[in-house]
């Protein structure tokens, strides 16, 4: 008999959880104005608000902690996280943030001028926010079958390359640098093929513009490379990776993903020009440009991180864990982006809650019901996190309204994901009895997600 498939690793620390009533959390969401961003996290039982910075470290990261050199200037750590960057992406120039949005700070401020235009596949919301916030436009270029969550698809994160030409055609002298995002999480964690990968570089290179990644989860983004497409499965993480860097011009990092850690980024690049421009922001925003936000201990953990993480086994344990809560729901026949993502399963909640308008945000609905049932914050990745538009101030409604069950790396057992899956049966079974949904009482006018305050309609 074959033996079945398990992790690559072993538990040597825990962290008690909790779990709780519901009219407990009746309560508490109620107290928490219907937002989970707002609740306590020790009110949670099982928390998949996000994959980034929630990881679980390993014994060699844990011992890289205490050989931080945590000296203002030229500390050893940066070098040992300088080198490792150098190692798997082939970029010579390294600025450390504390975190991925840090690193979109740093060097937006040094491209992205008013009035400029950044085509990407789906711009994280950060992303977006850095680009809108200085008066450019953030141009999706999504291929349209990434809105269909029943669709299946390899690669449903990619860049439409038609789109991207005209885009580019249209603009010629406006557009800074494009932005590539792997794995495309606003689309559902859903990866980028080599190919499209080589085909953006190209539509880039004809049209004279650089190539940036947004490189959060790059090797979950490796690991669909080789385990999908054809001519990459002899190739290791490591040998992708490479190939997938020799193509652009720079990254921005959020080191919270792929590197885990619970705090940390950097930017990296091959062109001078750009670190020079974009290490006249880090000082005065991050710090000086051998720690930026980061400590010596954390740039010494993102290091092992970085190598441990672009190895096979430890990303197909990851892997195979959001493929078995996706099996689970299937199950079910509970309807999420297909086929599941790298990091998380999107649920789409229009598809749920069917009786739920688009004006009372069916995704968030959703949130607060699955919370209900079992203490699992999940989080909306639809109509309140994609705000209003900057200029008519209406509620964009064009896309996917999803609750993201992002999976945190090497922190839940499969127990945990039979308890996630049970619970959501269990909503879905009584969906035709959800009828109202939420409205917001107080938002801010950008990033609202995190602070908004809502009404449970009745
Ligand atoms: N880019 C992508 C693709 C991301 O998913 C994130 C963060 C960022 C950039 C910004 O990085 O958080 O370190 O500042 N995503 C988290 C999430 C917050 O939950 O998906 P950060």
């Amino acid at each position: 008999m074959e033996l079945p498939f398990a992790e690559s690793w072993k538990i040597k620390m825990v962290e008690p959880i909790r779990k709780s009533t519901r009219e407990e959390r009746e309560q508490w969401l109620k107290e928490a104005h219907y937002n989970v961003f707002q609740l306590k996290a020790e009110h949670v039982y099982i928390d998949l608000l996000t994959d980034s910075g929630t990881g679980a470290m390993s014994q060699r990261q844990w011992a890289e902690i205490m050989l931080g050199d945590e000296s203002y200037a030229g500390a050893s750590s940066f070098f040992k996280m300088k080198d490792m960057i150098k190692k798997i992406t082939g970029f010579d120039y390294v600025i450390p943030t504390h975190q991925g949005r840090a690193a979109e700070n740093v060097l937006f401020s040094f491209l992205v001028k008013a009035g400029n235009i950044i085509p990407g596949n789906s711009h994280f919301d950060t992303t977006k926010g850095h680009i809108e916030s200085r008066k450019a436009v953030a141009l999706d270029c999504t291929i349209d079958a990434a809105k269909d969550t029943q669709l299946e698809l390899l690669f449903k994160g990619n860049m439409d390359l038609n789109k991207l030409d005209k885009a580019l055609a249209e603009n010629r002298g406006n557009v800074p640098f494009v932005v590539l995002t792997i794995t495309n999480n606003t689309a559902g964690g859903q990866p980028v093929s080599m190919e499209n990968i080589k085909g953006t570089k190209a539509v880039c290179d004809k049209y004279g513009v650089k190539l940036l990644i947004d490189s959060a989860r790059f090797a979950e983004n490796a690991y669909f490379i080789k385990t999908r497409e054809k001519g990459y499965e002899n190739k290791t993480i490591k040998e992708i990776c490479f190939e997938i860097f020799s193509n652009a011009d720079a990254m921005t990092m959020s080191a919270k993903k792929d590197a885990i850690v619970n705090m940390g980024g950097f930017i990296a690049t091959r062109h001078k020009e750009w670190y020079e421009g974009a290490k006249t922001f880090c000082i005065p925003f991050e710090g000086y440009l051998t720690y930026g936000g980061m400590n010596g201990r954390d740039m010494n953990a993102l290091a092992a991180g970085l190598d441990e993480n672009t190895e096979f086994d430890n990303l197909e344990t990851r892997i195979k864990q959001v493929e078995y809560l996706a099996k689970r729901l299937d199950e079910f026949g509970i309807p999420y982006q297909r086929p599941f993502g790298g990091h998380a399963i999107f649920i789409d909640a229009p598809k749920v809650l069917t009786h739920v308008p688009k004006e009372e945000f069916p995704a968030q609905t959703l949130t607060c019901e699955l919370y209900l049932e079992a203490g699992i914050r999940g989080c909306e990745i639809g109509y309140l996190l994609a705000d209003r538009d900057p200029v008519t101030r209406q509620n964009r409604f064009g896309g996917l309204d999803l609750l993201r069950l992002a999976i945190p790396r090497r922190v839940y057992t499969n127990n945990h994901m039979d308890v996630i899956a049970v619970a959501l049966k269990n909503v879905y079974d009584r969906r035709e009895k959800i009828t109202r949904g939420v409205e917001i009482t107080w938002e801010a006018e950008l990033m609202r997600h995190f602070t908004v305050q809502l009404k449970r309609l009745q």
